[in-house]
């Protein structure tokens, strides 16, 4: 592990133009919402997967994926973007180009400011048509956080089909516009910061290598070890809300006055 102030890093960041940040669950850990793979609070620690985030476990029983989506819907609603979301968006008004490619389903990212982010597996805020593929309104209500009950989702206003929620499930495609736009941006890109991702999902997880290979510099910032940490040049190990603010301000001195 380096040092967060390490002068290299420092040096590497602030000379960047084309900067990559690739965010998983752990930067929104610390605004309350589960990661996946967490061995206590991890959701597939506590749900089954081809129960919840699979099209077969979603037709088999709707009632109980739709139900889930949305209490987890409304926790994220009820959530606050934390400082690793804020350092990260004020990293954009410091560097000429910052791309945000997220993992994440949630909206904290944008509330804290970024703009453009790309959502590799979709959002819990964009249902669609289960059938046609129609875009649908949000539900008016929200269900309480952790009520977990079943829900029936709305139906289809041009074709009747069931609504299902706007993320990627396994065994699914990514959405090609936000895939192609984020590999575009690793391959371009002179600086990768990796945040709070385990690096075992793909063809999501591949985007630092993308990065690496095409010569940028890989930096890591993760509670604990992951598969990427051989990959990165550096490993900065702690809570995304304590580290990205203080490598912000050190290499940009006045950085993250508000969100400290
Ligand atoms: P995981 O739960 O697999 O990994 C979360 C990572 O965040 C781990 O490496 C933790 O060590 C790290 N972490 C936890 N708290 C942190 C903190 N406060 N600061 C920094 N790091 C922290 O979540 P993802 O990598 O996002 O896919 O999972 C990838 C995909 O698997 C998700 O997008 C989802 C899931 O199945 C779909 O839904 C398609």
């Amino acid at each position: 592990m380096k040092d967060p102030l390490a002068p290299d890093i420092l040096q590497e960041l602030r000379k960047a133009h084309r900067v990559v940040v690739f965010t998983g669950a752990g930067v929104s850990a610390e605004s309350g919402i589960a990661t996946f793979r967490d061995a206590l609070t991890g959701l597939w620690t506590h749900f089954r997967a081809e129960d919840l985030a699979t099209l077969e476990g979603f037709q088999r029983d709707p009632e109980l994926v739709w139900g889930w989506y949305e209490a987890r819907r409304a926790q994220v609603l009820r959530a606050q973007p934390n400082p690793a979301h804020h350092a990260i968006a004020e990293l954009a008004s410091r560097l000429p180009r910052v791309t945000v490619v997220t993992q994440n389903v949630d909206d904290l990212h944008e509330r804290a400011g970024s703009a453009g982010v790309l959502h590799l597996h979709g959002s819990l805020h964009t249902p669609r048509c289960a059938r046609c593929g129609a875009p649908h309104p949000l539900p008016e209500a929200t269900p309480e956080p952790g009520g977990e009950g079943r829900l029936a989702p709305p139906r289809c206003g041009l074709c009747g089909g069931l609504v299902r929620p706007g993320v990627v499930w396994f065994g699914e495609m990514l959405p090609e516009r936000e895939l192609v736009a984020a590999q575009k941006a690793a391959l371009g890109a002179d600086f990768l910061l990796c945040v709070g991702t385990s690096g075992v999902v793909w063809p999501a997880a591949g985007i630092p290598g993308i990065a690496r290979d095409a010569g940028a510099t890989v930096v890591q910032v993760n509670a604990d070890a992951s598969d990427l940490d051989r990959l990165c040049h550096f490993n900065l190990r702690g809570p995304a809300g304590e580290v990205l603010p203080a490598l912000l301000s050190a290499a940009f001195p006045g950085a993250m006055g508000k969100a400290r």
